[in-house]
């Protein structure tokens, strides 16, 4: 049976212009592509897209980074979609990523580290309609 996720190239990774290397491997990866746009947050909407970190001491760096440039939000489908894609972007910090992976080829750092991932298929759906209509979604 295949499932979503939700991902998100973050500002550092679209303004380096690495968005369609990482779309590439995420296609050859075997992911496909149900909803795909260019957007930016609001300081206030990133704070709302990560309410659950918001007692974390990093939560306020977060939301001014995620604010702070264009973003490439998706909805993917494939088998295993949160799993295998959490193993194709490797570990949030990037100097603990697998060689290979999205991390380890484009992040800068532990905030900038290119491309968020859901946690869980409960999230991927959260995540997916936060940006997305269901009249969007193919
Ligand atoms: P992601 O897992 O996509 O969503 C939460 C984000 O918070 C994470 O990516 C990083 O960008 C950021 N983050 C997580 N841990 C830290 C940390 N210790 N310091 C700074 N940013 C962090």
């Amino acid at each position: 049976s295949t499932n979503k996720t939700f991902t998100m190239i973050k500002p550092d990774a679209v303004l380096d212009g690495n968005s369609g290397s990482i779309i590439k491997m995420i296609e050859a990866a075997g992911f496909r592509v149900v909803a795909l746009k260019k957007t930016k947050l609001t300081p206030e909407r990133a704070g709302e897209f990560y309410a659950v970190h918001k007692e974390r001491p990093f939560y306020n760096d977060l939301c001014a980074y995620m604010s702070s440039g264009p973003i490439v939000p998706m909805i993917l489908e494939k088998e295993n979609a949160v799993a295998d894609f959490r193993t194709l972007i490797g570990a949030t910090n990037p100097a603990n990523a697998d060689e290979g992976t999205i991390r380890k080829l484009f992040a800068k750092s532990i905030e900038a580290n290119a491309i968020h991932g859901s946690d869980s298929d409960e999230n991927a759906q959260i995540e997916g309609n936060f940006f997305f209509a269901h009249t969007e979604q193919f």
